[in-house]
């Protein structure tokens, strides 16, 4: 089993590169289905969620090549014979789901085990079904599986009761090739939303509106293939412009879009952390003042995103004053909140909110990172806290950020994995 270990450092200092989107490069592979033609992907992040939706089209007769020159990822899906994926890789990761609306709509069939993921909530998935059946979709709901079919996509206007992201992407999707026009209602604004949209229009399709909560689709007869570079992560900058706040340093961040991050960077500066120079997608953060403490509520887009409060949290911990986090989100959102408090961090829970009081100082322990940001979170605890946090579970860590420990090394952090 792997470990992460961290010491507590006094700074860090130099610059980090930001790794292209997980959440837009995991519905771009997923819409290539669309395409029978061969579509590249420039600077693919490697990590391990990538991996695993491109084992699922590999085994559903695609083929995926990843060279190393730029991370570049080649699929070519004109072979795809298989419309069941009843597979362990569907349990896996709960954006293989994402592989339905294509599948719909160039076969008008696909028959998916139900997604698994992050142990964050009870992530239904009634929007994406909701959407498929309204564009003319038949829905059968098994032990299991969810299989839907089609004779034909009819375009149609769809309202989501929220604005989720996977829904909005999936019905998207669906809707490429349906008869008129689509229009998706209380869509989800996300960066990525819009990223999956440039994709689509530049293999041909007529997207308009994402990232704005009203999308418009016209359907079309073909696609073409293309290439695409999807944009930067915004939740792995987050994490470091918090791992500057945290550990009181200056950091530079290149691959940072400052509109994509404006809820995350409000919130740094409202505690006391400074942004200059924002050059060619970089921006320098300072973090070399005393903290206030935030009141902070997560939200869809352009809101505070829910991927970044577990790592606010940490460095909430150690704020002097009163922090209160909101979680609307998702509804078990809290597990690091536990492992925080091993380290020292006191924190109270009501709900879905957390109440945190800032303790002086974090104590290095044995942690267990319970989901993806969580460890992220750990990772930034570990960074300030006395002594050394040995952190378990790192797969988790590793289905989001490219060598995360490489990159803290980088900047004067000591940090290493282990074998036990
Ligand atoms: C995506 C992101 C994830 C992020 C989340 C919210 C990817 C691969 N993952 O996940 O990192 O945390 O957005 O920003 O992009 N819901 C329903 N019914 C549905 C679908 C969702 O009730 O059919 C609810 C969920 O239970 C949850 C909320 O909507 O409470 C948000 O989920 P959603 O926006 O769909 O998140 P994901 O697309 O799964």
């Amino acid at each position: 089993m792997e470990k992460i270990v961290v010491k507590g450092v006094k700074e860090l200092k130099g610059e980090v590169d930001i790794s292209c989107a997980k959440n837009s490069i995991l519905p771009i592979i997923a819409a290539t289905i669309l395409c029978p033609e061969p579509i590249v992907i420039e600077n693919a992040p490697k990590l391990e969620d990538v991996d695993v939706i491109c084992k699922l089209l590999s085994e559903l007769n695609c083929d995926v090549n990843i060279s190393n020159v730029n991370n570049r990822l080649t699929i070519d899906t004109k072979n795809i014979v298989e419309m069941d994926a009843n597979t362990e890789l569907m349990r896996k990761m709960r954006a293989s789901f994402l592989i339905m609306g294509p599948m719909l709509a160039r076969f008008g069939y696909c028959k998916l085990s139900l997604p698994g993921g992050c142990n964050i909530g009870s992530r239904p998935i009634d929007l994406h079904l909701k959407g498929f059946k309204l564009l003319g979709a038949e829905i059968i709901m098994g032990h299991g599986f969810v299989e839907v079919k089609a004779k034909k996509m009819i375009g149609s206007r769809i309202y989501l009761d929220f604005p989720s992201v996977g829904a909005t992407e999936n019905i998207m999707m669906a809707s490429v090739f349906a008869e008129g026009t689509t229009i998706i209602e209380n869509a989800a604004e996300e960066p990525e939303i819009w990223d999956l949209a440039q994709f689509l229009n530049k293999m041909g399709a007529k997207v308009k509106g994402a990232g704005f909560g009203k999308i418009t689709i016209e359907g079309i007869t073909s696609l073409k293939g293309t290439s695409y570079r999807p944009i930067c992560d915004r939740i792995e900058a987050g994490t470091f412009m918090i791992a500057a706040a945290i550990t009181n340093s200056k950091l530079k961040i290149n691959g940072v879009n400052e509109e994509h991050l404006r809820p995350v960077i409000e919130k740094l500066k409202e505690c006391g952390v400074k942004f200059s120079e924002y050059i060619n997608n970089s921006v320098i953060v300072d973090g070399r003042s005393i903290k206030k403490p935030l009141d902070i509520k997560t939200l869809p887009y352009p809101g505070f995103p829910t991927d970044m409060q577990a790592q606010m949290m940490s460095l909430l911990s150690i704020v002097e004053g009163v922090s209160v986090i909101t979680e609307t989100v998702f509804e078990n959102r809290f597990m690091h909140v536990a492992e925080l408090q091993r380290m020292g961090a006191n924190i109270k829970i009501d709900g879905r909110t957390a109440i945190i009081e800032g303790a002086p100082k974090l104590t290095g322990c044995e942690v267990r990172a319970t989901d993806l940001r969580a460890g992220a979170a750990l990772i930034l605890g570990g960074l300030v806290a006395e002594g050394e946090t040995e952190i378990s579970d790192i797969y988790h860590i590793d289905r989001g950020y490219v060598k995360i420990e490489e990159k803290f090394r980088k900047l004067g952090a000591e940090i290493y994995r282990i074998n036990v």
